[in-house]
């Protein structure tokens, strides 16, 4: 199989070319290293049936060549964090509106099966226990700028599933919670490589709220174990999958975890939403995904354990703790 993977040099990207390249598929990889790095795939060696293009996925007559060229897209490529997107809300928008649109519009023209990689963002303040695929997304006003990324991947899930509805295209949406694994950055603001940045630097861990709020952590190769076998399986077209494990923890629990882990002698201080982000930033108390519908239907949901994740990100972390608890 050949697969076509936009934002293949970003975080989950990297992962699933890994899988890919391990199931014996050729990939090629189109990203803008907007927030992802060459370094990512540096690992791979150079035989490997692996073609990387440095180039947007608004290029539409690369895009389409591409596509042409695959058997199965992963559509990837957006702006990510919440960080980023908040600096730069303009081209936020254009990739992650345009960028499906661009994708869709080629798979749909050659006939190719299509996933597309949307958020849990997209449920937004609705924090009312385990969501499934169908409940409704609570979202806040469109003057504040967190809801711009949640409100464009529930517009590019509407897209996938109107060629799926209209044309019979066979796409997939998958809804990521909270992704974690080595090669994550915490530039953009990712909460657990920040937390591992400070602890392996003896800084303060600084928890944004009051710590109380919770969320789910899913390790990548779970993630990636389940974005392949959904695209192997044709009950899924047309359909929207929760992917996530359903265990929570509280930020202030995640932060004394990392602490525990490395050993580290950091302080866990708060730092209240308006001075982490700009004013008028909004968040929910918990996000837990029921996985249900992805088990019933591929017979897997992603189980690592969060202590087994952090495990392998601290070990591969370019500084290493003194001490180091092996779960
Ligand atoms: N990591 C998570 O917890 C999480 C949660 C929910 C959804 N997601 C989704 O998963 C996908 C991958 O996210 P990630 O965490 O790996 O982030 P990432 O930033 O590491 O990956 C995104 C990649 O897309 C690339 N990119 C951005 N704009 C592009 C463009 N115009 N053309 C080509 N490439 C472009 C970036 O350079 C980067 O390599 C995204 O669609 C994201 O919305 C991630």
């Amino acid at each position: 199989m050949k697969a076509l993977v936009t934002g293949g040099a970003g975080f989950i990207g990297s992962h699933l070319v890994d899988g890919l390249l391990g199931r014996g598929h050729s990939v090629t990889v189109v990203d803008d290293l907007s927030t992802g790095v060459c370094d990512n795939l540096a690992h791979l060696q150079p035989d490997e049936p692996l073609e990387v293009i440095v180039d947007s996925v608004l290029n539409e007559s690369l895009v389409d060549e591409l596509v042409a060229g695959a058997d199965v897209i992963f559509h990837l490529a957006a702006a990510v964090g919440v960080q980023w997107v908040l600096d730069h809300p303009i081209r936020s928008l254009e990739t992650n509106l345009r960028g499906t649109e661009v994708v869709l519009a080629a798979a749909d023209r050659h006939r190719r099966k299509v996933l597309v990689a949307s958020t849990s963002e997209v449920y937004g303040k609705n924090d009312s226990g385990p969501l499934r695929e169908d409940d409704d997304r609570i979202l806040g006003s469109s003057k504040v700028s967190r809801w711009l990324y949640a409100t464009a991947k529930a517009a590019d899930e509407a897209l996938a599933l109107a060629y799926a509805q209209e044309r019979g295209l066979p796409t997939v949406v998958v809804r990521f919670f909270n992704t974690i694994g080595p090669r994550q950055t915490g530039r953009y603001g990712m909460v657990v490589p920040r937390f591992v940045d400070q602890a392996l630097s003896d800084e303060p861990i600084t928890v944004y709220g009051d710590g109380q709020q919770t969320r789910c952590f899913t390790y990548v190769g779970d993630v990636v174990r389940s974005v392949i076998t959904l695209t192997e399986t044709p009950a899924c077209w047309g359909d929207v999958f929760n992917v996530g494990r359903d265990r929570e923890i509280s930020m202030d629990g995640l932060a004394q975890l990392v602490v525990d882990l490395t050993g580290s002698r950091s302080k866990i201080v708060h730092v209240p939403y308006d001075e982490a982000y700009r004013g008028g930033f909004e968040d929910m108390r918990r996000r837990v995904p029921d996985v249900s519908r992805l088990r019933r239907t591929i017979g897997y949901a992603p189980d690592t354990g969060l202590e087994e994740a952090l495990f392998r990100i601290i070990a591969a972390h370019p500084r290493q703790p003194s001490t180091f608890r092996v779960p």
